[in-house]
């Protein structure tokens, strides 16, 4: 697999395809053509040839892909596979959101939720009660945590994600406005749902200048 080679537009690609392919196996699909695929996820059969050959061969010509296989391979190259712990810090309106939401189906467990606040203290998700942040480190040296949930007011983003980065953790999943991957020598993704909702109002506003 020429996996050194794999352009990050690429990377950035296969988490829908993995979805897609998820989906297909759902309905008992086996086998699918570049063209069908291209159907159905709006993308060209020509990209959709090319993104799979920068990371192996997965399809034979003219016989389609084994929808099993690419997404355990898919699987294989976002490191699917290997279950990742997370913890959610900041347990308020965001934080208790996303430790609500499910991401086991995708290989996330959820093992630990941490706040500053007394009134939070013991205040359980999904069974896993609320803890205060002076019991993070040691429950990060005890449990081993892959990943943190940054879900706290902005003022205090630096801070914390300093303080995590101490503690040994070595990726974040960064809710907060701070950038917080210029300033900190760990894996962050930052996460702007507002960015997502801007692109969405000019998309808006070009379907409506059409119907104009
Ligand atoms: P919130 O005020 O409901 O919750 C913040 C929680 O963090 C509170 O429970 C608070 O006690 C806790 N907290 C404060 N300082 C802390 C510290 N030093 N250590 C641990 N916990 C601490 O706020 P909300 O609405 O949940 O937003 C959280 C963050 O997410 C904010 O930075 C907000 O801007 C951001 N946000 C980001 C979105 C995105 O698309 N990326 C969308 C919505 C919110």
């Amino acid at each position: 697999m020429k996996l050194d080679k794999v352009p990050e537009v690429v990377i950035q690609r296969l988490p829908r395809y993995y979805r897609y392919l998820g989906e297909l196996l759902e309905e008992k699909t086996n086998r699918i053509s570049s063209m069908e695929l291209s159907r159905r996820m709006g993308l060209t059969s020509s990209q959709i040839r090319q993104d799979f050959c920068s990371f192996g061969e997965f399809g034979l010509q003219g016989y389609g892909y084994n929808v099993k296989y690419l997404r355990e391979e898919i699987g294989k190259i976002l490191d699917l596979d290997r279950m990742k712990r997370m913890i959610v810090v900041g347990a308020g309106n965001l934080g208790q959101a996303l430790a609500n939401y499910q991401f086991d189906k995708v290989g996330f467990e959820l093992i630990g939720i941490f706040d500053i606040n007394p009134r939070l203290n013991g205040f359980a998700i999904r069974n896993i009660k609320v803890m205060m942040m002076d019991a993070l480190e040691s429950f990060v040296q005890e449990n081993q945590v892959d990943i943190a949930v940054l879900t706290i007011p902005e003022e205090a983003a630096l801070d914390v994600g300093m303080y995590l980065e101490k503690t040994g953790i070595q990726a974040i999943w960064n809710f907060t406005p701070v950038d917080l991957n210029t300033m900190l020598h760990i894996c962050v993704k930052n996460v702007h749902l507002d960015e997502n909702l801007m692109t969405l109002a000019y998309e808006y506003k070009n379907l409506l200048k059409k119907q104009a």
